[in-house]
C-alpha cells in the first residue's frame, strides 16, 4: 500500500490578482507534492480561492461588479496562472462553489449540535483587511497590519473557543511538530496561554457569505468558511466522502506566517468541537519582501510571476525562491539576484554540466554511455561517487524538513565537484591521445560525470521539473515522471544508454533580462491593486510609458594630442577572468566560444583566437577581459566582453596574462 500524502496551500483572497508571494507558497507545495509522487506516495495537493467576506465584497464594489462576477474573474486568473506555470494541484476549491457551501453548513451543524455555538451580540473592532476581530479601542489601528479598524456592533453567533484552551496547549506540547518552525510554535503557545476568549463566527450586517444554517440573516465568519476548505474539498458533508476518508487528516497545511493564529488555534479548535481528526502539521514560511517591505496587494509593491516566467521560465522562479530564501525566514526579492542565481546555478551550473557532459559523450562515444573501466579508476572517481551517495541521503533529510535552500545547496555542491573533476581530468586531452589506456580513462571520467548528472537531475526534478525532464530525456532515460525515486542509487546508469539530441536547457540571461522584467512590471503597475484585472498577455506588450530618454553622458573635457584622460581610461573595466570552457564555433575558423568566470558571474565570450590557441589549452587559464563592453552577436552567439591579447602584424595573437597569481575578478587599473 502506498502511503497517502495530503498537502494544502492557503486559499487566496480574490480581492486582487496573484503575485509571487502566492506563487511562493504554491510552488513550495507543488515541489513537495512532486517529490512525494516520485516516491510513490498517493499524493493529493489542494489549492483554491477564498471568495467571501467584506473585503471581497468591497473590492467588487470598487470594481463596479457583483461579488460573484468579480470573484469569478480573479479566481480564474489564479487558475490560469498556476496552469501557465506548470503547477500540478489535484484540485482547486472555490468557496463560492456548492460543494464548499454544503460542507461548511454541515460543519457548522456539527459544531452547533455538539454544543459549542451560542447566540449573542458583538461590539468591538474589526480589521477588514485581515478579516480579523481585533481587541482594541475604537479608532485604534489593527495591531497586526496597522490599518484602521472599524467598529462593529451586530447580532452574532459565538464559538466557545475558551473551552479548548487546555486541549490546545496539550496538543502543542505533546506534538512539538504540530507547528513548524519552532518560533511560530512558541508564539502560538504564548498566545493561547494568555487566555482564549470565545470567538464571533457569524456576521449579520452584510450578506456576501454562506448563510448560517437555520438563521440565514447571518453569514458564516469568513475564516470559519475558508478554513473548512481543507475538508470540504475532500467531500466532507457531501454524499461522496471517499476522498475525505482517504486523505484526511492533512499531512501539512502550508501557510505564510501572518495566518498562523487562524490555522493553529481556530482551525484545530473548530475540528475538536466537531469531533474531527486534526491535521498532522502546519508549516509557516516567511515573507517575500520587495524593496524592504512585505510584498502585498494593498501595498502594491508586488512582482508578478508571469513576468519572470515569460522572461526566464517557471523553473527559474521556482529554483530562485527555494534556493535563495531560507524557508521559514523572510527573504528579499530582486531581479538582479534572480538573474545572478539563474546564470550561476542554472545556465552555468546544471545547464552547462549537462551540455558539456552529454556533448562529450556524443562526440567521443557516438552518443552511448561508455563503460567505466575498473582498471582505469582513480580516487577522483570514487570521490565523486561518494559525494553523490552522500547528496542522495542529505537531500532527502533536508528536504523532509523543508530546508529547500540547504538541500539544493547540497545538490549543487555535487554539480561544482563534477565541474572541477572534468576540468582536472581533461577529457578533451584524453581523447586526443587515442591509446587504449587514455580511452579507458576517458570512458570512466565521462561515465562518472554522467552518473552524477543523472543523480542531480532526479533530485532536482521536483524543484525544476521542466529542465530536468529535458535533461533526463537527452540522457536517453525516457520520462522522468515514471522514475521511482526510492530506487535512486549510484551506478544505475546503464552502459550503452543511447543519448537523445543534446540541447541547452538554460540559455544564459544577459543584463537586459533585468531591464525587460522591470519594464514589464512598470507597465503593469496601474493594475496591481487588481480592480481592473488584466490578461496575462498584456505582460508581453512593450512598455508604453518608457519613452523618456536617458540623459546624455557628459563628454569628457577635451585633451589635446589624441590623448585620453584618466577618467576616460577608468571607463574601461578590465578584469581578471578564468576560462571555464572553450570550444570552436561551427563554421568560423577564427572564433572560439569561451565561458569565463569573472568571480561574480560566468559569461560567454566569442574571441577571434582560434588560430592561435587550441580550445582545450585554455581551460583554467587566467586572462584579461574587458568586462563592460556592450554585448554583441558573432555568428549568432552573444559575446559579453572581450579578451585582451597582443596581436602582432601577421603573427598569432598572444593572450595577456600574469607572472604572479591574481584572484579571479581583480580589476586592472
Ligand atoms: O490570507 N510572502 O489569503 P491571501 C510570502 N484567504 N507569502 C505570501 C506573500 C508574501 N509577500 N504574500 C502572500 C489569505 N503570500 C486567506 C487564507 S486559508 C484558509 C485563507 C502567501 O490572499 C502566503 O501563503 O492574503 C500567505 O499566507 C498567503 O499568500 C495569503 O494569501
Ligand atoms: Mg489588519
Amino acid at each position: 500500500m502506498p502511503k497517502k500524502f495530503y498537502i494544502t496551500t492557503p486559499i487566496y483572497y480574490v480581492n486582487a490578482r496573484p503575485h509571487i508571494g502566492h506563487a511562493y507558497t504554491t510552488i513550495a507545495c507543488d515541489t513537495i507534492a512532486r517529490r512525494h509522487r516520485m516516491l510513490g506516495d498517493d499524493t493529493w495537493f489542494l489549492t483554491g480561492t477564498d471568495e467571501h467576506g467584506q473585503k471581497i465584497e468591497r473590492a467588487a464594489q470598487a470594481a463596479g461588479k457583483t461579488p460573484q462576477q468579480f470573484a469569478d474573474e480573479v479566481s480564474a486568473q489564479f487558475r490560469a496562472l498556476w496552469k501557465h506555470m506548470g503547477l500540478t494541484p489535484d484540485d482547486f476549491i472555490r468557496t463560492t462553489s456548492d460543494r464548499h457551501k454544503k460542507g461548511v453548513q454541515a460543519l457548522w451543524r456539527k459544531i452547533r449540535d455538539n454544543g459549542y455555538i451560542y447566540k449573542g451580540t458583538y461590539t468591538g473592532q474589526y480589521c477588514v483587511s485581515d478579516e480579523l476581530y481585533v481587541d482594541a479601542e475604537p479608532g485604534a489601528p489593527c495591531p497586526d497590519c496597522g490599518r484602521p479598524t472599524e467598529t462593529v456592533h451586530e447580532e452574532n453567533y459565538y464559538f466557545k473557543l475558551s473551552a479548548f484552551q487546555d486541549q490546545l496547549i496539550r496538543l502543542y506540547t505533546e506534538h512539538p511538530d504540530f507547528i513548524r518552525p519552532e518560533t511560530r510554535r512558541n508564539e502560538v503557545l504564548s498566545f493561547v496561554r494568555g487566555g482564549l476568549r470565545d470567538l464571533s463566527i457569524s456576521r449579520s450586517t452584510f450578506s456576501w457569505g454562506i448563510p448560517v444554517p437555520d438563521d440565514p440573516k447571518h453569514v458564516v465568519y469568513v475564516w470559519l468558511d475558508a478554513l473548512a476548505n481543507y475538508i470540504t474539498a475532500l467531500g466532507y458533508g457531501s454524499a461522496d466522502t471517499s476522498k475525505y476518508e482517504k486523505y484526511w487528516p492533512a499531512d501539512v497545511h502550508m501557510i505564510g506566517k501572518e495566518i498562523v493564529r487562524f490555522h493553529c488555534v481556530y482551525w484545530p479548535a473548530f475540528l475538536l468541537a466537531a469531533g474531527l481528526p486534526l491535521p498532522k502539521g502546519i508549516t509557516a514560511h516567511g515573507w517575500l519582501l520587495f524593496e524592504e517591505s512585505k510584498m502585498s496587494k494593498s501595498r502594491g509593491n508586488i512582482v508578478r510571476a508571469e513576468t519572470i516566467v515569460d522572461v526566464l521560465g517557471a523553473d527559474a522562479l521556482r529554483y530562485f525562491l527555494l534556493r535563495e530564501v531560507v524557508f521559514g525566514s523572510d527573504g528579499s526579492f530582486s531581479f538582479d539576484a534572480l538573474v545572478q542565481r539563474y546564470n550561476s546555478d542554472l545556465a552555468n551550473g546544471l545547464g552547462n554540466l549537462a551540455s558539456r557532459t552529454l556533448t562529450m559523450i556524443t562526440r567521443y562515444f557516438r552518443g552511448e554511455v561508455p563503460y567505466p573501466s575498473h582498471s582505469a579508476q582513480t580516487p577522483a572517481d570514487a570521490a565523486i561517487a561518494d559525494a553523490a551517495k552522500k547528496v542522495i541521503a542529505d537531500f532527502a533529510a533536508l528536504f523532509d524538513q523543508y530546508q529547500f535552500s540547504r538541500a539544493l545547496e547540497a545538490a549543487w555542491g555535487l554539480v561544482a565537484a563534477v565541474d572541477k573533476y572534468i576540468v582536472e581530468n581533461e577529457p578533451w586531452s584524453l581523447d586526443e591521445k587515442k591509446d587504449e589506456e587514455s580511452r579507458a580513462r576517458l570512458a570512466t571520467v565521462l561515465y562518472t560525470s554522467a552518473e552524477a548528472l543523472r543523480i542531480v537531475t532526479a533530485l532536482a526534478h521536483p524543484v525544476i521539473p521542466e529542465a530536468t525532464a529535458k535533461i533526463w530525456s537527452q540522457m536517453g532515460l525516457g520520462d522522468i515522471k515514471k522514475f521511482d525515486l526510492t530506487q535512486l542509487q549510484w551506478g544505475q546508469l546503464r552502459l550503452g544508454t543511447k543519448l537523445g539530441e543534446v540541447q541547452a536547457v538554460f540559455p544564459r540571461a544577459d543584463k537586459s533580462a533585468v531591464e525587460r522584467m522591470q519594464k514589464m512590471e512598470e507597465s503593469g503597475a496601474s493594475v496591481v491593486t487588481g480592480v481592473s484585472p488584466v490578461q496575462p498577455s498584456e505582460a508581453k506588450q512593450p512598455m508604453a510609458a518608457s519613452t523618456e530618454t536617458k540623459p546624455a553622458a557628459k563628454p569628457a573635457p577635451a585633451i589635446p594630442d589624441g590623448k585620453i584622460s584618466i577618467d576616460d581610461f577608468a571607463k574601461v573595466e578590465l578584469r581578471v577572468a578564468q576560462v571555464k570552457t572553450a570550444e570552436r564555433v561551427k563554421g568560423a575558423d577564427k572564433l572560439l566560444r569561451l565561458e569565463v568566470d569573472l568571480g561574480t558571474e560566468v559569461r560567454q565570450l566569442v574571441a577571434g583566437i582560434a588560430e592561435s590557441y587550441a580550445p582545450e589549452t585554455l581551460i583554467g587559464r587566467k586572462v584579461v577581459v574587458v568586462a563592460n563592453l556592450a554585448p554583441r552577436k558573432l555568428r549568432g552567439l552573444e559575446s559579453n566582453g572581450m579578451i585582451v591579447a597582443a596581436s602582432p602584424e601577421g603573427g598569432k595573437a598572444v593572450l595577456a596574462g600574469f607572472l604572479e597569481d591574481v584572484p579571479i575578478g581583480t580589476r586592472l587599473k
